[in-house]
């Protein structure tokens, strides 16, 4: 990027100020990390990028750039802690003659920066660590590692061969010569290993083991966990010596774009005929579904399970909670005319999806409603599972 002197004056200030509104809201808390804010500059990462439209309805994204918007505004928006796209749907985007995009999926982002430094600071890093980064990106947060751990100390990887390319050139621009590779993250890279920290700013559904095996052991592993009903939350993992790793949930969000090797299948699965399954009463209607705690239960009851609402022929809404994966299992909801709700359950498995959920409701009842922050993870070679309480206590496998 050409840089005039007043230019790299206001480029250093809104960093300043960035700084400022991340300390503010207690996100920002070690000097490490503000040194890094204060000099990485965030404008090398996102030349050109779409950001969210403020208006009600469908999510439209509009195109920054300095020719759109002018060079001004563009780097005013460049700092604003604010996610700014920068691919949809796994396609490049035509720059010569940008368009307000919707209907369509982000695909890889500078995520915003108050939730890069909160996740920073979680990751617990000294001098001398090695990290394993997890989703470059346009390789902002890999920058801000760089500056505070030095570049060779960092290993980063991009599954999308684009992104990387980009991401690539702008550590160049700025000086930092990390590891980046181009590839499926959900492997790692044993290369680099072992690692102090591994990071991963996209969502998975279960650990990849990978990232255990090469950690240190007394290493931490800090990632989103979500499926493909909803986000379940940031999990910071201690690696044993004996090949596990375990922690717990640190907030119920934040929600990252699924990894893309383990993103839902294109089709939401068959719907059931109207005289397929078996019918009964159910005290919980579809509302629970994304309710805060409930909606964390749901996704833990039934991993592989997606839903939505269609109107039945004589206009009552139906909601269909389908498991393509799980033999076909489903749960259809219905009010019924006393003011409760009839679910329909059936599928090829033996799995009978409102089953699931419901006694994974009356656990979390008998234990008072506890919130995601009381719940943790195991991660073992044979499998992975949610736990409540401790790991003795009532737990859920997750899809590994
Ligand atoms: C939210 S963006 C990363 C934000 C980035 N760390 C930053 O601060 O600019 C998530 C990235 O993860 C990448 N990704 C998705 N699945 C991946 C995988 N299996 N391995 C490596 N990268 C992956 C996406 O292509 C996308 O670029």
């Amino acid at each position: 990027m050409t840089a005039a002197p007043d230019f790299d004056t206001t480029a250093a200030k809104l960093r300043q100020q960035l700084a400022d509104h991340l300390t503010a809201g207690g996100r920002l808390r070690s000097p490490g990390w503000r040194t890094a804010v204060e000099a990485v500059p965030r404008h090398e990462f996102v030349s050109r990028f779409y950001r969210e439209t403020d208006a009600p309805g469908l999510t439209t994204w509009t195109p920054v750039t300095p020719e759109l918007v002018g060079t001004e505004e563009w780097l005013r928006q460049a700092y604003a802690d604010d996610t700014l796209i920068t691919q949809f749907d796994g396609q490049e985007i035509d720059w010569d003659d940008p368009k307000p995009i919707s209907n369509a999926h982000p695909t890889s982002s500078s995520t915003l920066p108050s939730l890069v430094v909160r996740m920073l600071e979680e990751l617990q890093v000294h001098d001398g660590m090695n990290v394993m980064e997890i989703g470059t990106g346009t390789g902002y947060s890999t920058a801000l590692m760089c500056h505070r751990l030095g570049a060779a100390r960092i290993t980063s990887i991009e599954t999308d061969h684009d992104v990387a390319g980009r991401a690539r050139a702008a550590l160049s621009r700025c000086g930092f010569a990390s590891r980046l590779v181009v590839g499926d993250g959900l492997a790692g890279h044993a290369e680099g290993a072992p690692y102090d920290r591994t990071i991963a700013t996209c969502g998975v559904r279960h650990v990849p083991y990978a990232w255990v095996q090469q950690a240190r052991p007394g290493g931490l592993i800090l990632t989103t966990l979500r499926g493909w009903m909803r986000s379940l939350g940031l999990i910071r993992l201690t690696v044993g010596h004996d090949g596990r790793a375990e922690g717990r949930f640190l907030t119920e969000d934040p929600s990252f774009m699924i990894a893309r090797q383990q993103d839902a299948p294109d089709s939401l699965g068959t719907i059931p005929a109207p005289d397929e399954g078996t019918a009964r009463e159910t005290p919980h209607g579809p509302g629970l579904l994304t309710g805060s705690g409930s909606g964390f239960l749901a996704q833990l009851a039934m991993p592989g399970a997606r839903f939505f609402s269609l109107p039945g022929s004589n206009g009552t809404a139906h909601t269909y909670v389908l498991d393509s994966a799980n033999g076909g299992a489903f749960a259809v909801l219905t009010p019924t005319e006393g003011g409760g709700w009839s679910v329909r359950q059936g599928g090829r498995s033996r799995v009978r999806l409102w089953d699931e959920y419901e006694a994974a409701l009356a656990l979390w009842g008998e234990a008072g409603f506890p919130a995601p922050t009381d719940f943790g993870v195991t991660v073992a070679p044979e499998q992975q599972s949610v736990w409540l309480g401790s790991p003795g206590g009532p737990s859920w496998r997750l899809p590994a």
